[in-house]
């Protein structure tokens, strides 16, 4: 199939209304999506992405009306994040309603909701008419896409259209948060920190089973965010080991030579590069890509959760 390219909302919307798929910039990363009633739509996200089954798909809403299509049952706990992070870098997860597809779920009776804040998915979103599934537009364990020309890289021919944005602001994940039970968990940590969950929700507690066999977090089984280059964390410059075809992503090199390397003035400008300098490490060759540790507050914790996957993949 030929992918469009293409700046204008109602034109990419139009693909989701004939059952299409289709990239789109968020706040966060871009998103694969489809109407999220329309099953063999859905399906097409899962083969394009060459996605396991098992892993549950976010349901992306235009306005707080479409909460009440994708779920029921909003507890309280989920009320109140929605109204202090709604339109924002928050996913929370609540009971699906009988009206969406099992295959938006992987089988799951629960659904993740997000609304993002960013203009271009809005006018997008509106357009559709519909709550959107989607998730990152990346081939399965590549790096999330934070630019219209990543997702072209791993889609290209396989989706029908990608809406083309700027590079998104964060650069990382959304925060899940799954509200079903007694006490709300933190599930994915993302560009909203636990210290600002904990403002609003004080009992918020962060996942930390075996992340491998987890059921709880379907998605963080799975391998994630591996550029071809090896990941190896180090707290300094000083500490990287063998230097030659190597790449440093940090806060300050000290003066350390690499064959690349991004400078970032700030954890924030840290995260919004880190997935485009993968991307950027792989087609330039680079064998190995140094990253160094930050403190794990704020943004700090998803960042060093996605660099430690990484280094793991
Ligand atoms: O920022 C984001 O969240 C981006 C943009 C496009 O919105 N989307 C995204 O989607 O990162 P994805 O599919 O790459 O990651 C979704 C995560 C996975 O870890 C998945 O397991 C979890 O959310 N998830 C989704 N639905 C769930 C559910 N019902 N229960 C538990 N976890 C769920
Ligand atoms: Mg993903």
């Amino acid at each position: 199939m030929e992918t469009l390219l293409t700046a204008d909302p109602k034109e990419a919307a139009a693909f989701i209304r004939r059952g299409g798929v289709v990239a789109f910039p968020t706040e966060t990363v871009y998103g694969l999506g489809a109407n999220v009633f329309d099953e063999a739509a859905v399906a097409k996200i899962f083969e394009a992405k060459r996605r396991p089954a098992d892993n549950p798909l976010i349901a992306h809403i235009g306005d707080l009306s479409q909460l009440e299509v994708v779920s029921e049952e909003i507890t309280e706990a989920a009320r109140k994040l929605i109204e202090a992070f709604f339109p924002g870098p928050l996913t929370v997860v609540v009971k699906k309603s009988a009206h969406v597809p099992l295959i938006a779920t992987a089988g799951l009776g629960t659904i993740g909701v997000r609304m993002p804040r960013h203009t271009l998915a809005r006018a997008f979103l509106a357009e559709c008419g519909t709550p959107v599934v989607a998730p990152s537009a990346n081939l399965s364990g590549r790096p999330s896409p934070t630019t219209w020309q990543a997702v072209l890289e791993d889609l290209d021919g396989r989706i029908d259209c990608i809406l083309q944005g700027d590079a998104t602001e964060i650069g990382l994940e959304s925060t899940v948060v799954d509200c079903t039970g007694a006490v709300p968990i933190v599930l994915r940590s993302g560009a909203i920190g636990v210290e600002e969950l904990r403002r609003v929700l004080p009992e918020i507690t962060i996942f930390a089973g075996d992340t491998k066999d987890s059921a709880a977090s379907p998605g963080m089984r799975h391998k994630h965010y591996s550029p071809r280059a090896r990941v190896v964390i180090v707290g300094d410059a000083g500490e990287a080991k063998g230097r030659e075809n190597a790449a440093f992503i940090g806060l300050d090199a000290r003066g350390v030579e690499f064959a690349k390397s991004a400078i970032c003035a700030s954890a924030e400008e840290y995260a919004h590069r880190l997935f485009a300098f993968f991307r950027e490490c792989d087609l330039a060759g680079i064998d190995v890509i140094f990253c160094q540790r930050i403190d794990e507050t704020g943004i700090g914790r998803a960042l060093m959760d996605r660099v430690r996957r990484a280094a793991e993949g």
